[in-house]
């Protein structure tokens, strides 16, 4: 009987409103909009067959990229659908470069417009669009300028010192033992950028239990059920989940991100001067940007430019930060570990170059000398080619696009998708595409690749 009265009390049960809407949507959204249009698509049924997989977690949204694209061969674009709505995948790269380049103007944005008042991290460069993400932007990129990322290299070194300890203290003695590396990169990952983004010690790695920031980074761009929910919940229409009060994140994750940041603002300047990491950089932005503004005021010049360095943006960049630099950079030293493990020999080549280069120096490896590690470079890059992090791109259209050559117009608030994980395992552009071989990026073969796909 609790059970009963508990889902239907207040808030809204979100699964009854989804069927509801589900149920509803059907009867109303027509589902052979690219046909009408004469578009190559994958058929509306399979895609809603799709869309609902990806909710329940038997596929990954990138699967299903990867399945409509296949779907699509022979074809340089055509329509899907998430859910009921339609999409637009890009599968010819001249074609991406085309449409997201010449096209800027209607395909500047990823998703559409956030609510910055409801959502604190919605402030990030990814869910801003148009002149605000212009404004963020400029002001926000130099705080990833070569002379800071060289300046927090004494800040990376530490945590790879860390690791190295923390290899021998496993191996013990007998130099060796069963190591899960996923989960070794993803702690090396948060001590990395616990320290780079906001200044903080996590010592996931040699105290996993209580890192208390990791759970929380996992959740921002996680996938749970929750965000699996949501999501479909905006493929039925974009503010839903605002409306039934549903977002997509726990509030504790948003609490602790700007807790994060507001102890940052409320850092001293001494407190400051020691510190080497991005939160340090945005506050110091943000006293700038004050700055400029007072003195703009007492000059009596109009102020009409918004502060660009609110809390929310800040916290925005700070969640980007963490989240971004996580997963990815988990994955990809796993995937690379994998390889290597399988190919000696790239391996053993690897650590050659690096001993080379030491012998040449006679010193340690600084940032300077990073750059010049070629070999490593291109087995860093083969791993991104075979194992995109991010598997996709998407766009969200702003403005009607007349497709070049047809009659056809992509409307307003069309969502576009480029599998990059499709494009990088077409033997049209890579020859034997699931072969692992850095020699793809070597200076003789490099220029084999197509320019822009990768
Ligand atoms: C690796 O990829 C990056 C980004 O595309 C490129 O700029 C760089 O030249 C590549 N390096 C090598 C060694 O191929």
């Amino acid at each position: 009987m609790d059970l009963l009265t508990d889902s239907f009390s207040f808030p809204i049960n979100p699964f009854l409103v989804l069927i509801g809407a589900t149920l509803l949507a059907f009867y109303y959204m027509p589902l052979n909009y690219w046909a009408r249009r004469g578009i190559p698509h994958v058929s509306a049924l399979r895609c809603i067959y799709q869309t609902l997989a990806v909710t329940l977690r038997t596929k990954s949204f990138h699967e299903m990229l990867h399945e409509q694209h296949k779907a699509l061969e022979g074809h340089p674009y055509g329509g899907a659908y998430l859910l009921f709505r339609p999409t637009v995948i890009l599968r010819d790269p001249e074609l991406v470069k085309e449409w997201l380049v010449k096209g800027f103007a209607h395909f500047h944005d990823h998703v559409p417009k956030p609510d910055e008042k409801s959502s604190k991290l919605a402030g990030n460069l990814f869910a801003l669009g148009g002149d605000r993400w212009r404004a963020v932007r400029t002001k926000v990129s130099p705080a990833f300028s070569p002379a800071t990322v060289r300046f927090m290299h004494r800040t990376l070194e530490g945590c790879a010192l860390e690791l190295s300890s923390h290899l021998q203290r496993v191996c013990g003695a007998k130099s060796e033992a069963e190591i899960d590396m996923k989960s070794m990169a993803k702690n090396c990952a948060m001590d990395i950028i616990g320290a780079c983004a906001v200044g903080v010690n996590c010592n996931a790695l040699g105290d996993p239990e209580h890192c208390e920031m990791k759970p929380i980074v996992e959740e921002i761009f996680g996938i749970t059920w929750r965000s699996s929910v949501a999501n479909l919940l905006t493929y039925i229409h974009p503010r839903l989940p605002a409306w039934i009060r549903f977002p997509r994140r726990t509030p504790e994750v948003e609490q602790f991100v700007a807790a994060l940041t507001r102890r940052g603002l409320q850092m001293s300047a001494e407190e400051r001067a020691g510190r080497r990491d991005f939160l340090k950089i945005l506050v110091e932005s943000r006293e700038a940007e004050k700055l400029a503004a007072e003195n703009c005021g007492a000059g009596g010049a109009s102020e009409d430019e918004d502060p660009v360095f609110t809390e929310n943006i800040i916290a925005g960049v700070v969640g980007l930060f963490l989240s971004a630099g996580l997963e990815n950079v988990a994955v990809t030293v796993t995937f690379c570990m994998f390889e290597i493990a399988h190919q000696p020999d790239i391996q053993e080549k690897m650590f050659d170059e690096i001993q080379a280069m030491k012998q040449e120096t006679g010193r340690e490896i600084n940032y300077d000398d990073l750059k010049k590690l070629e070999y490593i470079e291109q087995v860093v890059n083969e791993t991104l080619r075979k194992y995109p992090a991010d598997g996709y791109m998407r766009r969200i259209c702003t403005k009607p696009f007349k497709i070049p050559s047809t009659s056809v117009v992509v409307e307003e608030n069309t969502k576009l998708f480029i599998s990059t994980y499709s494009i990088h395992h077409d033997s049209k552009y890579f020859p034997e595409p699931e072969k692992f071989d850095p020699e793809r990026f070597s200076e003789q073969n490099i220029d084999k690749i197509v320019r822009g796909l990768i």
